[in-house]
C-alpha cells in the first residue's frame, strides 16, 4: 500500500500564523507538525509516500524531507493548485497510485497510542473496498460522524450533524482500494465547492465495501487545525514525552526500530544533527 499526507489548503483558521507558513509545517512541541502523520503511514508498513501541497510550499517541504532515504522511505511531492476537498488527494495522485491501494492521512491530524500500530496494521490488511475508523468524541457536531450497529457495520454517515445521531466521529485516515481514483473522479463538489470524503465514503458505502475499525478508549485523535487545538496538541506532546522518556513521531526513531534504517545509517544521520534535544534523544537510543 502507498501513502497520501495532505499538507495543502487553507490554514484559514490558525491565520495568521498561517500567511507565509504552510500549516503542517508549523510545530507541534518539538517536531513539524507533519512528522506525525508520516509516523503513523511508518507504522502502518507504508514506506512510499506522497506529500501534496500548495505551490509556494512545495521548496519548504523539499528542504525539510528531502528524499525520504534518510528515514528509510520514498517521499514524492505534488502540488494541489486549490483546495478543492479532501477526496482530491486521489485525483493529484492518481500517477503516484497507480495501480496500488492507498493510505490518505491529514496532514493535521495526530494519533497517539498503545496498540495503534497493531491496529491500523490489522486494517490496512484488506483486498477490495475501503477501511475508515471511529472513535467516540463529545463534541460530534464539529466531525464527520457515522451512525454504526452493535457489530460496527456502517448504517449512515453523516457530515457535521446538528442533532444527536450517533458520537462516533471518523478521523483522517482512511485506507481505500485502487478503485479510489475513478470514484473521486465521479464526486461532484459540495455546497462549499469541495470534493468531500464522506461522499467518496458514501460511495463505498453503497456498495456495501465500507469497513469501520473501532479505535478502543485509548487512543488519541486531535486534529489541529485551531489556534486552541494547535496548542493543546503540543501540550498533550510535551507532557507524554516528558512523562514517558519517548518521543511521539521521532522519524529516525521509528525507522530505525521498524528496520527501514540501519544503524550505520542512523549514526551518520545523528552525527549531522546540530546539538539539540532531538540530537541528544537518538544518541541515546543508538
Ligand atoms: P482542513 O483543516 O479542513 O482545512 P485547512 O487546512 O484548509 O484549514 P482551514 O479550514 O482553517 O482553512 O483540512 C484538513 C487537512 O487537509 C489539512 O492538513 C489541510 C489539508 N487539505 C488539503 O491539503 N487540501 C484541501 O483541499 C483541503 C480542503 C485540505
Amino acid at each position: 500500500m502507498k501513502g497520501i499526507i495532505l499538507a495543502g489548503g487553507t490554514g484559514s483558521r490558525l491565520y495568521p500564523s498561517t500567511k507565509v507558513l504552510s500549516k503542517q509545517l508549523l510545530p507541534v512541541y518539538d517536531k513539524p507538525m507533519i512528522y506525525y502523520p508520516i509516523s503513523v503511514l511508518m507504522i502502518a508498513g507504508i514506506r512510499e509516500i506522497l506529500i501534496i501541497c500548495n505551490k509556494e510550499d512545495i521548496s519548504l517541504y523539499k528542504n525539510l524531507l528531502g528524499d525520504g532515504a534518510q528515514f528509510g522511505l520514498n517521499f514524492q511531492f505534488e502540488i494541489q493548485t486549490e483546495a478543492r476537498g479532501l477526496a482530491d488527494a486521489f485525483i493529484v495522485g492518481e500517477d503516484f497510485i497507480g495501480n496500488s491501494k492507498v493510505a490518505l492521512i491529514l496532514g493535521d491530524n495526530l494519533f497517539y497510542g498503545s496498540g495503534f500500530g497493531s491496529l491500523i496494521r490489522e486494517a490496512s490488511n484488506f483486498d477490495s473496498g475501503a477501511v475508515i475508523f471511529g472513535l467516540e468524541v463529545n463534541n460530534p457536531s464539529d466531525f464527520g460522524i457515522a451512525k454504526i450497529d452493535s457489530n460496527n457495520k456502517v448504517i449512515e454517515l453523516i457530515e457535521k450533524p446538528k442533532t444527536l445521531v450517533s458520537n462516533i466521529a471518523i478521523p483522517g485516515l482512511y485506507f481505500y482500494d485502487n478503485t479510489v481514483v475513478e470514484l473521486a473522479k465521479s464526486l461532484k463538489p459540495s455546497h462549499r465547492g469541495e470534493i468531500e470524503i464522506t461522499d467518496l465514503n458514501q460511495k463505498y458505502l453503497d456498495k456495501n465495501q465500507l469497513k469501520l475499525t473501532r479505535f478502543p478508549r485509548g487512543i488519541t485523535w486531535m486534529d489541529t487545525g485551531t489556534p486552541i487545538n494547535y496548542y493543546k496538541a503540543s501540550e498533550f506532546v510535551r507532557v507524554m514525552e516528558e512523562r514517558t522518556g519517548k518521543k511521539i513521531a521521532c522519524l529516525e526513531e521509528v525507522a530505525f526500530l521498524n528496520q527501514y534504517i540501519s544503524m550505520d545509517t542512523l549514526k551518520k544521520h545523528v552525527d549531522n544533527l546540530p546539538t539539540c534535544e532531538y540530537k541528544f534523544y537518538l544518541e541515546n537510543l543508538l
